[in-house]
């Protein structure tokens, strides 16, 4: 029997007996069946070195287990022990500007240091230890969203040994890294240092390379602590939790092929629709990372907040439903489950106002009812967990492209892949257009039409792959600086976009950025903003063209024939229903339509399929009601759907399709 998984983080240690145990009826009430624990929980299990102190936990699980709820069980080693960081100061990290963080927060440690590297694998190896073979144990959690970058000296030999791999030798790294500006040129190893606080302008193949190591550094300390567990337990499965954007700063496709299971953590902050947008493509992101990384396109939403939410100078409250809505939206782009940042919410520390499925309130609540509700609906369509979401369309997220990206001195300061990439995402999302955002450019075989928005750097391999998939028929549109530099961020010479110059069609002479107030005016009579540039036809004809300004009748939008397939070129931000339309026109003629014919703006449609079953899901995220063509059985209510369901305000259905 299929089942979805259901609960949150779990900090009993935070809590009095009785406290727990009314949190075992609630979870029941509930229908939680997974619950995350110890993840901070270092100074509890171990709070002097090599003294291990399970009890509690041996409790925590078995009452878990008692009540037929699983165990995500975490390792702690996010939140080293005050005593760590005395015992082993060099483990501490240290910042570009020198300065050495002490306790006091969490993740405070140095992923290069052995001190560190030791004591991690020591408690993820006692807790393997102890609860292999625990009824509980369903799944590893190892780690909490690996984001701790260092500077100190023990790193920098780390990251010395990398660019050895890397590069091999110092002539080639020197060459990589344009050494020869600015008077840079490395004739020692021991002369590398990680970016530091430096006088003027870094160097930006430097920071880049750095930020490459620091992910392969931090993965190295995941896959070492992933090992231990799966020796200790073969068959349970082994994750970490992923987070999109700054915050983390891993290049989550590599990682996404060293987990058993692609989990993010995720939070989308918008007031209105935003919201929904940007978790969908978290979403959609997150699908992508499993199909290339696992293998599989399940994966699972491992946190995300019940209610209040951190916007910028204030918390605000999701509206009644909401919660629910946006958990039904995950399972629907492939989520195994909605899980929550977190359970009970806590009388202190740092996070004490972050919102809870049992607040500060207590269960007489409306986010506890509400819990409760969907516990109920994702029991009804337990059945979806064996169903994959099919995309026919990609939009490409590189993270090294948009690292490459925010080094100082490029052209315009407001580049941003990551915006670039939700910005068509948002185009195809409105149109109802179901894409997955693939970390890799491997594998396209699956996809009829790529987005290659901003995706800066391009190996010659990753323009050969797409020439290929062009060639063989694929839809490609890539966006103004997509291939401008080679994987090192050095710019491809001879007219931009160097990589993908012959397959778009197009020579790109020179830039001209916008400012935040202009726009480039097209002779569509729409207008293009951030960025516009001196196109020349090499081989693409001009669907759009510039109209007035230095740039007046130049082509900004193109379109080339190669082979069975086409590629196309656009030299500026169009608006997003713009975007929209071009994203829509040239999906349509790749063969692909929106996910559901006859969808109002605003209304979610998704499908999961499984053989020749299928789930459609639908999410009213607007404030009217609406009747959408369905026809099935909405689990959710219980009704036959014979040609049309009514959506409430705010309302969903999930139709088991005939
Ligand atoms: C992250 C962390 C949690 C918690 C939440 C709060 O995702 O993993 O420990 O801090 O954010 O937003």
């Amino acid at each position: 029997m299929p089942r979805l998984l259901y609960g949150g983080d779990y900090n009993p240690e935070q809590w009095p007996e009785q406290v727990c145990a009314e949190d075992a009826e609630l979870m029941r009430r509930a229908r939680v069946n997974l619950a995350t624990v110890g993840v901070f929980a270092w100074s509890k299990l171990e709070p002097a070195p090599g003294r291990y102190e399970f009890g509690w936990l041996d409790g925590v699980l078995d009452r878990l287990a008692g009540n037929g709820i699983s165990a995500a069980l975490a390792t702690p080693t996010a939140s080293p022990p005050p005593w760590f960081g005395l015992a082993h100061p060099e483990a501490l990290p240290v910042t570009a500007d020198g300065v050495r963080l002490s306790h006091g927060s969490r993740d405070t440690y140095c992923a290069s240091a052995p001190a560190y590297r030791e004591a991690a694998l020591r408690i993820a190896a006692a807790l393997a230890g102890r609860y292999r073979g625990h009824p509980a144990l369903a799944m590893w959690h190892v780690h909490n969203e690996y984001s701790s970058a260092c500077h100190c000296e023990l790193a920098a030999e780390a990251f010395r040994g990398w660019l050895r791999a890397r590069h091999g030798d110092l002539d080639r790294l020197n060459e990589a890294w344009s050494t020869a500006v600015w008077g840079q040129l490395y004739t020692d190893w021991a002369q590398i240092l990680p970016p530091r606080a430096t006088r003027y302008l870094p160097n930006p193949a430097q920071v880049l390379d750095f930020r490459r190591f620091t992910s392969d550094e931090l993965l190295a300390a995941y896959t070492a602590q992933r090992d231990v567990l799966r020796a200790a337990t073969p068959g349970v499965p082994v994750t970490t939790n992923f987070v999109l954007g700054g915050w983390v700063p891993v290049d989550h496709a590599r990682w996404a092929r060293e987990v058993d299971l692609v989990a993010i953590d995720h939070y989308p902050a918008d007031p209105g629709a935003g919201a929904e947008e940007e978790a969908a493509f978290a979403a959609d992101l997150a699908r992508g990372w499993a199909r290339h990384g696992t293998g599989r396109p399940g994966w699972l939403l491992m946190e995300t907040a019940p209610n209040l939410i951190y916007a910028a100078d204030r918390m605000h409250t999701k509206e009644p439903g909401r919660m629910a809505r946006q958990g039904l939206a995950a399972v629907a782009r492939g989520s195994l489950g909605v899980l929550f940042f977190q359970w009970r919410a806590p009388r202190g520390g740092a996070e004490l106002f972050h919102s809870a499925l049992v607040p500060h309130a207590g269960p007489d609540s409306r986010v506890y009812r509400e819990a409760v509700a969907l516990g109920e609906q994702l029991d009804r369509i337990a059945g979806t967990a064996e169903g994959a979401v099919r995309a026919r369309v990609a939009v490409a997220y590189d993270e090294p492209s948009a690292w490459a990206l925010q080094a100082p001195g490029l052209p315009s300061r407001r580049l941003d892949h990551l915006d670039e990439a939700r910005h068509a995402h948002r185009a195809l999302w409105r149109r109802g257009i179901v894409a997955d955002v693939i970390g890799t450019l491997g594998a396209l075989d699956a996809y009829a039409m790529i987005v290659l928005p901003g995706h800066y750097l391009m190996s010659d391999a990753q323009a050969e792959a797409l020439r290929s998939w062009v060639a063989a028929g694929g839809h490609l549109v890539a966006t103004f600086l997509s291939g401008v530099a080679d994987e090192h961020g050095r710019v491809r010479t001879g007219g931009y976009p160097g990589a993908l110059r012959d397959l778009l069609g197009v020579r790109v002479e020179e830039f001209h950025p916008l400012g935040p107030d202009d726009r480039a005016a097209l002779t569509t009579g729409a207008a293009g903003e951030l960025w516009s540039e001196t196109v020349h036809l090499a081989g693409a004809e001009a669907v759009v063209c510039y109209a007035g300004g230095v740039l007046d009748g130049r082509p900004a939008v193109t379109r080339h024939a190669v082979g069975d397939g086409v590629a196309w070129y656009c030299s500026t931000r169009l608006s997003a229903d713009d975007h929209g339309r071009l994203l829509g026109a040239v999906a349509a003629s790749a063969g692909v339509g929106p996910e559901l014919e006859g969808v109002p703006r605003g209304v979610e449609a998704v499908r999961r399929h499984a053989g020749d079953r299928s789930w459609l899901f639908l999410l009213n995220h607007t404030g009217t009601g609406h009747d959408v063509p369905a026809a099935g059985i909405d689990l959710l209510g219980g009704d036959v759907v014979a040609g049309v369901v009514r959506l409430a305000v705010g309302g969903a259905a999930v139709i088991r399709e005939r």
